[in-house]
Formats: structure tokens, C-alpha cells, sequence
């Protein structure tokens, strides 16, 4: 039987550019800045720096020695190492899936927003336009679905060009764009007048802001940041050619990860914080769509500082949902021996049904009135929108993690792994000892703090 030739990245650097691609997304500049003020600064960040690389990291390689082991999609490697922990696998496609439904939505959001920028900023009238223009938007049935569309088009034509020469290539030109326009964004905002005391803000350690609630919130953050716990790793993993060094690449992609997230918090935080005051802040999911825009308004050059903001924002989302898809769609190409083109082809319409359904419900208790039909009392007994990003967030994504670190720690075997994690023919992993630690005991442990917080104190899925 012929052998089917398995693409790879075509250099250490592309993978290493499109795995921070995956994880340098939303999470980074849209929530981290919003979480550290939710949370009160510097013990957040002490918290998240701490797990990042005590939890993360070690979770992230668990993901990349089985990819590169099996050389296999999310699915097919786990039933290549031990067929009864298949159902791992099928865990992390079910998160994928539901993720690239939504995270498509909020990416047409961002492209709609690049596009205001564009041309010319107009938000109406009103001392409320910010919020209320965003809320008219996102509460539209159709508007928000075409650029969900949109945006779902650009990854899936990403996505079909292939491993090296679509997701590797966009990465090698995207990424770098995303720092320089990150540095950019970030010296201006840490050189306007007052921005010293938003830093003091972002930076001090507030005696007694280090709770149990603040671990949580930081060990969800870190996991959703790094793109771990549903397989994308283990998809990305498979494509890394067997002579590179695993540990060196994944911490170079925390490390990258980590420095976006904090560049993302000293651009955003401290302007916020000296234009709109604390209750700015407190603004959650609409930060970046609604308090933002008033900032950028407010400050000298704000609409080309706003330009750029949302164009990496763009940048940011289209890289890590291209990771999202390509997991999919690798999982339909190896188990469905369908081609590139009509696993995805075959992807767009579910995935832009369960979309409409996030987006349809962001109206919430207000209703939505389409021509045909009024969705108002549909709507309002199911938010699909909470309900979806809950199901992720709070349970699949830490249920994926744990069944990885318990099949890499007690089932396939930390030796196995990190023989796996050093090059072939190369130096050993040097810190496979602590590392096996973290995964056997330590992640395990931590994760299910997570799920007993989330779940057991009753703020799970409801
Ligand atoms: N890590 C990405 C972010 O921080 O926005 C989000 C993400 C990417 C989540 C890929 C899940 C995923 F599979």
C-alpha cells in the first residue's frame, strides 16, 4: 500500500511562528488586559506568570510528544497509542469545533470594527454611541453573520493551501506584523500624560488581592491563552519533523505567548485606566469593542491608534483560528480520507450554523426580530452565547487537559514522552524529572481545583 506523505513545517522557525500564532489570540489582547484589572494587577499576574510555567508549559509538551510520536490528528493518535483513550481525542475535536463557531463570530466582529476604522470611525451621536453602536451591531440577525462569513472564508483559504505553504507562510509575515504593531500601539499608549499611575495600577500587588478566585481565573486564562487542552498542540506537534527539540520550541511559544499578553496589558490597562477611570475597566467581554473606541476618541491620533489596534486584533484571531480549523480538518482528512478542500468545504455550513446561534442570542433578554420569524422568546430561555463559551471554558478545555496528562503520565508513560521531547539522535530532555512530576501530579491536581471551582460551586454551565 502506498504510504500517504504527511506534511511538515519546512523550518523550526515556522512552526515555532504558527504555534504562538495559535495561542496569541483573543485570549491575549482581548481578556488578559480585562482580567488583570478584574482581578487587581500585579497578584494576577505573579498568579498567571507562575502557572504558565509551572502548569502550561509541562501540559503543552504532554500535547506535543504525543503529536510527534504519531505523527497522527487528535483523534488517531491517541487511538494509535491506546484505543480505549480514542475518547480523548474525540474530547478535544468536540471543544474545537464548538470554539471555531464562536471565535469565527467574534472575528467578524473584529473585521467589522477594522473596517469602521477604515473608513472614518463613525460611531453616531449620543454620549452612549460606543457601547450602543456595538450592541446595534452584535444584536443584528444577519450584518454580524456576513462577517462571521467572512472571516471563516479567510481561514478556511488559509487553511486549504496546506501546512507549510498556507498556515507556515501567513504565520512567517503575520506574526512579526502583530509585535511591531503591538510595540507601536503599546509605546504610544505608555507615553501619554498619566499613564505612569495606570502602570502603578497594572504592576503593584495589591495586599490581599491573592484569593483562590484569582488562581482560577488565572489557571483558566493560561490554558485557553496557550491554545492547550484540546489538541490543537498535538496537531501541531505532529507536523514538527523528528530531529527538532521540543522543550525549546514550546517555551519559546509561552514565552512568546506571555510577552503579548503582557505588552497587550501595559498598552491597554493604563489608558483605560487614566481615560475612563476604574469602572472602565470593569467592562468584561465588551472591553475591547466598547471602551476602547471612547479611549481611542479621546486621544491625540486615536483613530489611526484605533486603525492599528483592531488590524492586530484581526491579525491575532485569524492565526489562532486557523489552528482551530486545521486540527478539524486534519481529523476529517486522516479518519474520512476526504481532501483538504472538502474537509473544510464540509466544516463552513455546521460550523456556521451553531455560529448564528451564538450570534442570534448575543441579543439576550432584548430579542431579535428577523422579517420572518421573532426569535425574542427563543432566545431568551437559551444563551446559547454564554452557554457555549461556558461548555469550553469551564469544562471541556480543563476535562482535555486533564485526560492528557493522565494518559502521557500514568498510560503511555512520561518516559516514552520525554524520550519523544529531545531531538532524535539528540540530547535527552534535560528536565524530564520535574517535568514528569508536573504532569503526573501537579497539572492533574491543579485541574481539577479548576473543575471543582467551576462546576462544583455551581458556576458551571448555567
Ligand atoms: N489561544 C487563543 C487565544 O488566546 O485567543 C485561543 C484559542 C486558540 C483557543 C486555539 C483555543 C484554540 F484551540
Amino acid at each position: 500500500m502506498k504510504e500517504q506523505q504527511r506534511s511538515q513545517w519546512a523550518s523550526k522557525l515556522g512552526f515555532v511562528l504558527a504555534a504562538a500564532g495559535s495561542a496569541v489570540g483573543l485570549g491575549n489582547i482581548w481578556k488578559f488586559p480585562g482580567k488583570v484589572a478584574a482581578y487587581g494587577g500585579g497578584a494576577f499576574i505573579l498568579c498567571y506568570l507562575a502557572i504558565v510555567a509551572l502548569i502550561g508549559l509541562p501540559v503543552m509538551l504532554a500535547e506535543l510528544s504525543i503529536g510527534r510520536a504519531t505523527q497522527k490528528n487528535v483523534v488517531g493518535a491517541f487511538r494509535q497509542l491506546d484505543r480505549r483513550w480514542s475518547f480523548a481525542g474525540g474530547i478535544g475535536v468536540v471543544t474545537l469545533f464548538v470554539i471555531m463557531s464562536y471565535y469565527s463570530v467574534v472575528g467578524g466582529w473584529v473585521l467589522k470594527y477594522v473596517w469602521v476604522y477604515l473608513t472614518g470611525a463613525d460611531f453616531g451621536a449620543g454620549p452612549d454611541r460606543y457601547s450602543a453602536f456595538f450592541s446595534g451591531f452584535i444584536s443584528q440577525p444577519l450584518q454580524p453573520l456576513v462577517w462571521a462569513a467572512a472571516f471563516l472564508a479567510l481561514c478556511i483559504y488559509v487553511v486549504v493551501r496546506g501546512v507549510s505553504g498556507g498556515i507556515e507562510r501567513v504565520s512567517k509575515v503575520l506574526m512579526p506584523c502583530l509585535f511591531l504593531l503591538l510595540i507601536a500601539v503599546a509605546l504610544r499608549a505608555v507615553t501619554l500624560p498619566g499613564a505612569g499611575e495606570g502602570l502603578r495600577f497594572l504592576f503593584s500587588v495589591q495586599p490581599g488581592s491573592l484569593t483562590g478566585d484569582t488562581l482560577v481565573g488565572a489557571l483558566g486564562q493560561a490554558f485557553f491563552s496557550l491554545s492547550v487542552g484540546m489538541g490543537i498542540m498535538i496537531t501541531y506537534g505532529s507536523y514538527v519533523p523528528k530531529n527538532d527539540d521540543l522543550f525549546k520550541s514550546a517555551a519559546s511559544i509561552c514565552a512568546l505567548d506571555t510577552l503579548v499578553a503582557l505588552l497587550s496589558a501595559a498598552a491597554i490597562v493604563p489608558v483605560v485606566f487614566v481615560t475612563l477611570g476604574q469602572e472602565g475597566l470593569g467592562m468584561g467581554g465588551g472591553f475591547a469593542f466598547m471602551a476602547l473606541p471612547e479611549v481611542f476618541a479621546k486621544m491625540p491620533g486615536g483613530r489611526l491608534f484605533g486603525l492599528f489596534f483592531f488590524v492586530l486584533l484581526f491579525l491575532a484571531a485569524l492565526t489562532s483560528a486557523i489552528s482551530i480549523l486545521e486540527s478539524c480538518t486534519a481529523f476529517l482528512i486522516e479518519e474520512f480520507h476526504l481532501s483538504r478542500l472538502k474537509a473544510t468545504g464540509l466544516l463552513a455550513l455546521p460550523l456556521m450554523l451553531l455560529g448564528a446561534g451564538y450570534s442570534l442570542s448575543q441579543a439576550g433578554g432584548r430579542g431579535i426580530n428577523l422579517p420572518w420569524f421573532d426569535f425574542s422568546a427563543g432566545f431568551q430561555w437559551l444563551p446559547m452565547n454564554a452557554v457555549m463559551e461556558k461548555f469550553t471554558d469551564n469544562l471541556m478545555i480543563p476535562l482535555g487537559a486533564l485526560c492528557f496528562c493522565l494518559f502521557v503520565g500514568w498510560v503511555w508513560g512520561t518516559k516514552n514522552a520525554a524520550r519523544e521531547i529531545g531531538p532524535q539522535g539528540g540530547k535527552p530532555f534535560p528536565l524530564a524529572r520535574p517535568w514528569g512530576v508536573a504532569v503526573r501530579f501537579a497539572a492533574p491536581l491543579v485541574i481539577l481545583v479548576i473543575l471543582y471551582f467551576t462546576l462544583g460551586k455551581g458556576q458551571g454551565l448555567s
